[in-house]
């Protein structure tokens, strides 16, 4: 293939991913649990550049990104083409340029990374003439991104921490029906990346080994809800641990705070629901943005209740989505021969 679309879906962390065993490699110092999104896609075309004399280009949401900006992308084509050569791809040769769409609010705590790096390891691989299974793809993607290993993956994911590249990727886990409601506090990039913010926690924050202990003891309760259907212990589970995460990143030296105030006022709404009877429960990633969670019968109504809380827009209900899908391919050129 010479030119290949992906789409994929970010994902809401139930079971954080937070801290890396391998900084280059990406294995995370725990296991993880998640739950694909039906919308706020990302969707990536990639085609292969005639030759390796044009650079690698990426642009995104229409914007033609500066070579600082490209050179997350560009490090993860070089992953692809390393890739390639070792399955005997001659085209691992050439450059490519990379368009990308994301619907989502990129890089505010939305998981735009999950969803990016998910549509771009299926888009690039495939372009360069590769067809891996969701285990290889799952491995790639979170060389891109940790948490985009999981956004190949339909519905409900796990992230099998592993010990190296081949034992670290996400497969699909068994979860009851539920839904997400995106309570948008913030749509601008947040301040301290994730990348920055685990190196900053692992280094600083004195509660960092209990919070590594403690998500191995979530995650085996996790597994044990979703198994059995139970939403209101999920919910709590997931409620209790997000704000562990937010606790082990605040007590890093410089702080470092990822919820506003606004996601404060938030979670104490979802307290008060419960306190009227509804099961809910919210959550969020490295950044200002709730996610409440609540069973699927219940979303329209609790979804009106917070709608005084969006500051950007009506609170989005969201359902279990698909994996990384491809979308389009266009047939290879004579240059796509295999080796
Ligand atoms: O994949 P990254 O490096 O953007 O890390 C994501 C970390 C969290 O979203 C905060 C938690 C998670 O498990 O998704």
């Amino acid at each position: 293939m010479t030119s290949a679309t992906a789409r994929a879906y970010p994902n809401i962390a139930l079971v954080k991913y937070w801290g890396k065993a391998d900084e280059e490699m990406i294995v995370p110092v725990a296991g993880s649990l998640s739950m694909t999104l039906d919308d706020f896609p990302t969707t990536t075309t990639v085609t292969l550049n005639p030759s390796a004399e044009t650079a690698d280009s990426f642009c995104l949401n229409g914007t033609e990104q500066s070579a600082e900006e490209s050179a997350r992308v560009v490090a993860f084509l070089e992953i692809v083409r390393a890739l390639a050569a070792d399955h005997g791809s001659a085209l691992h040769q050439r450059s490519a340029r990379v368009v990308s769409t994301n619907e989502g609010p990129t890089a505010a705590g939305m998981a735009s990374s999950a969803s990016g790096y998910a549509a771009l390891a299926l888009a690039a691989s495939t372009a360069y003439g590769l067809q891996l299974d969701t285990t290889e793809l799952s491995r790639l993607a979170r060389r891109g991104s940790g948490s985009a290993c999981r956004s190949v993956v339909d519905r409900f994911a796990v992230w099998n921490a592993g010990t190296d590249d081949a034992s670290s990727y996400a497969e699909p886990v068994a979860a009851p029906e539920m839904a997400m409601i995106a309570v948008t506090v913030a749509t601008a990039q947040k301040k301290v990346s994730s990348r920055a913010g685990m190196r900053a926690t692992a280094e600083t924050s004195p509660y960092y080994p209990e919070w590594i202990t403690t998500t191995e003891q979530t995650l085996e309760k996790m597994k044990a809800a979703c198994a059995t259907g139970d939403f209101r212990r999920i919910g709590q589970l997931a409620e209790t641990h997000a704000m562990r995460m937010h606790a082990v990143i605040q007590a890093s030296d410089p702080s470092i705070r990822y919820l506003a105030p606004r996601s404060l006022e938030i979670f104490d709404a979802v307290a008060q629901l419960r306190e009227e009877g509804f099961d809910v429960y919210a959550t969020a990633d490295a950044g200002p943005n709730v996610v409440v969670m609540a069973e699927p019968m219940d979303a329209g109504i609790i979804a009106q209740k917070l709608a005084h809380l969006d500051a950007k827009q009506a609170p989005k209900v969201l359902l279990p989505g698909p994996g990384a899908q491809l979308v389009a391919e266009t047939a290879s050129d004579a240059e796509g021969a295999t080796a």
